[in-house]
């Protein structure tokens, strides 16, 4: 199937902690797609001058419901042809109040220091995305970037903003927040207290708590991410159960490329211990899947764990015919 043809450098750029900007975040690790820093001078220019052979694959990661534009093509690249910015995708400094063994960004070990808040006002400034995504490192543990993003706030009230958090914030840190962001997603990597603790060293109840301030006051979109490591896969099915009875908006079952953690060598474990995790989730999302329609939830799964769990095409048809019966 051709390929759709796509103005990336429109959708969501992605500029990193060092302020190298991408024309998306699957290409943060490809230094030949690096468009400039926000320190150039020009950098907005090349932003929208930016014209370099690109292709990816997609796949629809949507359980329930079922949805019109389920078949994805993938998409390549062209140049823009307007200066219309949907949205920045902004990793800000990586400093972090949890210190998750599996973190992509190896929070846990980063010592710097941010200073790009006034280069990346004046790209704000200069392009005014409709909206931006932000996370670090977490950003409600950074006092400097949030007054950073009040202030942007203050300057385009109508930018959209969007927040990727592990959540574990005090209540007091409620207020701005609900002022900040009209979307949030929460990262959460294991659903007993101890399975938490250990991946994250942080304390689930607090997580939950704030969590739930922020459902409460209804204001903000909320995704509830689960990230499946080899450490929680067998709790995917409680945090399922207790994330439909929160309503958010969507919930994610996501994936930390864990089967490579997992390599066999003799004994069948991780055979035995994937199989039974995945008719555990079966099950929860089955008997979820009347209130998961009646509440509107969009429901993913990254298709690798659509595999390992044995999530396949008969066994969606029937759960979303289940959902749409209540939806
Ligand atoms: C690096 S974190 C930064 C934002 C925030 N601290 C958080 O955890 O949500 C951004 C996203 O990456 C995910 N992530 C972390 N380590 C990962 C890994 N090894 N594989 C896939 N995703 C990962 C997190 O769950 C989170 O949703
Ligand atoms: S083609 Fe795909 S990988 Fe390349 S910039 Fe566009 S969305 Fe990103
Ligand atoms: S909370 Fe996010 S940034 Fe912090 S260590 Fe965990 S995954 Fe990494």
């Amino acid at each position: 199937m051709e390929k759709t043809r796509q103005e990336c450098m429109l959708k969501n750029i992605f500029i990193n902690h060092d302020g190298d900007v991408f024309p998306c975040c699957r290409l943060w690790s490809r230094p030949q797609y690096r468009v400039g820093s926000i320190r150039d001078s020009d950098i907005a220019d090349r932003i929208i001058e930016f014209d370099k052979e690109c292709s990816c694959e997609t796949y629809s990661s949507v359980i329930i419901p079922e949805m019109s534009d389920q078949v994805e093509t993938g998409y390549s690249l062209v140049k823009a042809t307007s200066t219309a910015f949907n949205s920045f995708n902004i990793e800000f400094g990586l400093t972090c109040n949890a210190q998750c063994a599996m973190c992509c960004v190896h929070a846990p070990e980063w010592r710097g220091s941010y200073e790009l808040y006034d280069d990346l006002l004046r790209l704000i400034d200069r392009l005014r995305p409709g909206g931006i995504a932000v996370q670090g490192g977490e950003v409600l543990a950074q006092p400097r970037t949030l007054d950073f993003l009040a202030t942007v706030k203050g300057r385009f009230p109508s930018m959209r903003m969007h927040i990727i958090t592990n959540g574990n914030a005090p209540l007091s840190a409620f207020r701005l927040f609900n002022v900040l962001f009209e979307t949030a997603t929460f990262s959460i990597v294991g659903f007993t207290d101890n399975t938490y603790r250990t991946i994250m060293g942080l304390d689930f109840d607090k997580t939950k708590a704030f969590i739930g301030k922020v459902l409460e006051a209804g204001k903000c979109k909320v995704s509830l991410k689960y990230l499946v490591t080899p450490l929680n896969v067998h709790e995917a099915h409680l945090f399922l159960d207790w994330a439909v009875r929160q309503k958010p908006a969507s919930i994610q079952i996501a994936d930390s490329n864990f089967m490579a953690y997992t390599k066999e060598d003799g004994i069948q474990f991780w055979t035995a211990v994937v199989e039974r995790s995945g008719r555990m989730l079966r099950k929860a999302i089955t008997r979820n899947a009347a209130m998961i329609g009646e509440a509107g939830i969009e429901l993913h799964a990254a298709p690798s764990l659509r595999t390992a769990f044995g999530l396949d095409d008969s066994y969606v048809a029937g759960v979303r015919q289940s959902a749409s019966a209540k939806g």
